[in-house]
Formats: C-alpha cells, sequence, structure tokens
C-alpha cells in the first residue's frame, strides 16, 4: 500500500490519467470498429468470390479459378437488368454436371420438403445438389455497368427484370433437365390450385427439356393426382416418356426421410 499522499491533488491527478486513458482506449475501440465494419462492406463482393470458390473447392477435380472467371464475365460490366439466360452459356460450359440417372429429382413449390428429405436421405439428386447449383445456392449478386467489380446488396429483386440471379437459375436448371436420364421424379405441391404452375422453373423450363432418347419415365409425387393442371403437364412431356403419378402424403416424406432403416424406393 502506497502512503497517503499529502492533500488531494496528487490523487486527482492520477484520477485524470486513469479517465483519460479509458476515454483514450474506447475511442481506439470505435474507430477500429468502425473501419472493420466498412471494410467488411468494401470486401462483400471478395466475401462471395471466397464463397464461390471454397464451395467450388468441396467438388473435387473442379478447376476453380476457371470457373470462376467464366462466371462473373455472364454479370460483371453489365446492366443488372440486362443479364441474358445466355450469357451463362461458357460457365455452363466449363463446369461438368454429373448426372445420376434415375435419381434425378425436380420440385416445384416443395424446396424445404424436398430438401429435408434429401438431407436425411441420400436417395436423389436435385439442381442444388449438383456442383452447378450447390456452389450458388442462396446467393445474391449483380454487375454494374462500368465496373468489374460484384456486388451483394443493391441488386435487382428476382422479379424485377433480366437479373442475374434469375438467368442463372434459369439457365442451369436448364442445363440439370438437358441432362436428365433414366426415371425423374419431381415433387409438386398437392396443397395449392395449380401444382404444375405454367410460370414456375419446373413448367417453363425444365418439363420442355427432357428428351425422350434420354428419359424413361416421369414420376410425379404428390398428394393430388386429380388435380386438372396435371392434363396440361401431359401434354408438354415429350413423346416415348412416359407418366406417372403417385398420392404421397407430406407426412409419410417426412417420416421415410427420417426412417434410415427405409430404402428409398420403399419411400412411396
Ligand atoms: C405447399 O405450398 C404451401 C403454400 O405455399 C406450403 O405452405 C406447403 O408447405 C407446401 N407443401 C409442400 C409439401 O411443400
Ligand atoms: C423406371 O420406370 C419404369 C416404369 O415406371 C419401371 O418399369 C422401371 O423399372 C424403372 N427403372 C428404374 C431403373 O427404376
Amino acid at each position: 500500500m502506497e502512503p497517503e499522499q499529502a492533500g488531494g491533488p496528487a490523487r486527482r491527478r492520477r484520477r485524470c490519467w486513469i479517465v483519460t486513458v479509458i476515454v483514450v482506449l474506447v475511442l481506439i475501440c470505435i474507430l477500429a470498429l468502425g473501419l472493420g465494419l466498412s471494410q467488411r462492406q468494401a470486401n462483400t463482393g471478395n466475401d462471395f468470390k471466397s464463397t464461390f470458390l471454397s464451395r467450388c473447392q468441396q467438388f473435387q477435380g473442379s478447376n476453380c479459378q476457371r470457373a470462376w472467371d467464366a462466371f462473373q464475365q455472364a454479370y460483371v460490366n453489365r446492366d443488372p437488368c440486362n443479364v441474358p439466360v445466355d450469357a451463362y452459356d461458357p460457365f455452363i460450359t466449363a463446369v461438368t454436371l454429373k448426372p445420376q440417372c434415375n435419381r434425378m429429382m425436380f420440385w416445384s413449390k416443395t424446396k424445404e420438403v424436398v430438401h429435408d428429405f434429401n438431407e436425411k436421405k441420400n436417395c436423389f439428386q436435385t439442381l442444388e445438389d449438383t456442383f452447378l447449383g450447390s456452389v450458388l445456392d442462396k446467393l445474391t449478386w449483380c454487375g454494374k455497368d462500368g465496373s468489374f467489380e460484384t456486388f451483394t446488396t443493391g441488386c435487382p429483386a428476382w422479379n424485377e427484370c433480366d437479373n442475374p440471379v434469375r438467368s442463372f437459375w434459369q439457365r442451369a436448371s436448364a442445363a440439370f433437365a438437358d441432362a436428365a436420364c433414366g426415371n425423374v421424379t419431381v415433387m409438386l405441391n398437392g396443397s395449392i390450385a395449380t401444382p404444375f404452375d405454367p410460370s414456375s422453373i419446373f413448367a417453363s423450363i425444365e418439363v420442355n427439356k427432357l428428351k425422350s432418347t434420354q428419359v424413361n419415365t416421369l414420376n410425379v409425387v404428390l398428394t393430388n393426382c386429380a388435380n386438372p393442371s396435371l392434363q396440361e403437364l401431359k401434354t408438354k412431356l415429350a413423346e416415348g416418356i412416359n407418366y406417372n403419378c403417385k398420392e404421397v402424403p407430406v407426412t409419410q416424406i417426412q417420416e421415410c426421410g427420417s426412417d434410415q432403416e427405409k430404402a428409398c424406393g420403399a419411400c412411396w
């Protein structure tokens, strides 16, 4: 213990110093935080690229830098409302889509049920399970006229215009359906008015791409096979592709997903 100083001024001066040091430390913290945040904002494009590359690298044998170059040339230095579907052709050509015949699955308005089932049970392959789909799943991106950067904020909404995200999913869906082979499955939503919705990607793009030279049967899985919109689906199928519809309650799909003992073919 220091002996008590004679009088208060020395102690007061020391307290003053301590307060000054604390204030300076707090200021430094605030500055550092602000700097870090603005840097993070400026770096969203780099974060997007590193997400792309790290997801890409999870697929063996992919040349990820080459894939990135081909991908971003589709939308950088372009009006984000004027990115046509075929802008992604070089990217689609640069990556290989490995179709798994008899295991391919399409979906429309059933994404959650389908992906929940696929995560639990390795029975089917959706577009989001392929290289093409998994690298970009749940991401948003766009470019800007006069810039070679990738932006992840301030991008057009899905329905706004010919935006880079929607055009990509349209192009990737076409590639996935182009590669479809064997018996393919589609899970449609039987609790809505038009399970086969003409504006959906499945109805407007994928169905038209299924080739009778590659696809044997389209198996529709939903809760209401009598729905009139399915007549439309049948007429859209290329001649030679068989059509099957099986009514399966959603609860049965969920239960089978959780039942590791059950074989894929026994779910419905
Ligand atoms: C069908 O669509 C409804 C309304 O969008 C949704 O709540 C429901 O989860 C969907 N069913 C399936 C099986 O995905
Ligand atoms: C494909 O579907 C047809 C008709 O439903 C069936 O006869 C055939 O066994 C299926 N093939 C495979 C590999 O599942």
